[in-house]
């Protein structure tokens, strides 16, 4: 490819969402493991800084999956809070036949006018894991959308990462390639490999208020000076009890996608259909008992919707 032709794209590539092409067994596993990692390391399912979680009347979960954000949820607040999980497909959703009689889960199009019937309905909205949905024009309209569920004072919870931030420890050849996998995907699709950075002024744009790192956490979770984030982890500070989980999950990941990839002859500089299997192969050795671990940053922002920064 020569500097400043437009990235080619196979005539059959169809710039939908990376995973949809995975059984959904496999991908539930993978992001309930995620999930389950993501937590940990957060420290928590809903954050501290929402003040009296048990006041709360009702609760959405945007682009939900497999739900189990909500569902845990469900096990910590009292039955009467209304939890309702929405996504634009139901194909990961648990069997409603499990669910107690507070929690639904909906098909709910983001990029889409929300339904005036859940305006305002909200206390808090939480969202995670729409790095590699969102193109870079997309964010903003999302946030404006989501932004109509909540009631005035009610709390926007996002949780998300920068694609670009994917690496390997120690950094190994193909662990590296594989790691910058990600970031590559999110380009071509016409995402921002850093899109995290722009949530902050999006949602100030859509009314909310950026609620502050808090003061008792560990200086390494916390964003760097001058970022809105309310906690960003790199991953050398994951916890140890989730390092190798959390890798293992990712790098099954990453093989989903540069099989995907060459499926789909994306071109890349790292592998080709031909050369995939050797390329995985090489990936699962440098990742095996002892090797490599590979990450992206855990990144968290709260917004209150409609107070103004003190002094406006
Ligand atoms: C990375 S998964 C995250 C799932 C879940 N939030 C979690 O963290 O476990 C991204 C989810 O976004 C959903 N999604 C993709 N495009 C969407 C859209 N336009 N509106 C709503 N959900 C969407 C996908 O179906 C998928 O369930």
């Amino acid at each position: 490819m020569k500097m400043g032709e437009p990235t080619p794209v196979a005539p059959n590539f169809k710039p939908t969402y990376v995973f949809d092409s995975e059984p959904p067994e496999k991908e539930r596993l993978r992001l309930n493991t995620q999930h389950n990692s993501s937590v940990e390391n957060f420290g928590h399912l809903l954050p501290p800084a929402i003040p009296d979680h048990e006041s709360l009347k009702a609760v959405a979960d945007i682009a939900t999956g497999t739900g189990i954000w909500l569902t845990q949820l469900a096990e910590s607040l009292p039955s009467t809070v209304k939890l309702d999980g929405f996504d634009i497909t139901d194909r990961l959703f648990p069997d409603a036949s499990t669910l107690p009689e507070n929690v639904s889960f909906s098909i709910l199009n983001v990029l889409e006018p929300v339904p005036e019937h859940l305006y305002e309905k909200y206390d808090l909205v939480h969202i995670r894991g729409l790095c590699l949905v969102l193109k870079t024009g997309e964010w903003d309209g999302v946030v404006k959308n989501i932004a109509k569920l909540i009631k005035p004072g009610g709390y926007l919870v996002w949780e998300d990462t920068n694609p670009g931030s994917s690496q390997a420890i120690p950094p190994t050849k193909v662990a590296n390639q594989a790691a910058a996998v990600l970031g590559y995907m999110c380009k071509l699709r016409g995402g921002d490999p850093l899109c995290c950075h722009s949530l902050p002024a999006h949602f100030k744009n859509n009314g909310f208020t950026m609620i502050p790192p808090p003061t008792e956490r560990d200086p390494k979770h916390l964003p760097s000076a001058g970022v809105e984030f309310y906690l960003h982890i790199s991953g050398k500070d994951f916890k140890p009890s989730t390092v190798d989980i959390w890798s293992r999950n990712y790098v099954t990941a990453v093989c989903g996608i540069v099989s995907f990839m060459a499926q789909n002859n994306i071109p890349n500089e790292w592998f080709t259909p031909e050369t995939v299997g050797k390329f995985v192969e090489e990936l699962l050795q440098e990742t095996g008992e002892g090797g490599s671990r590979m990450f992206f940053d855990l990144i968290s922002l709260i917004g209150k919707k409609g107070e103004l920064p003190p002094g406006q």
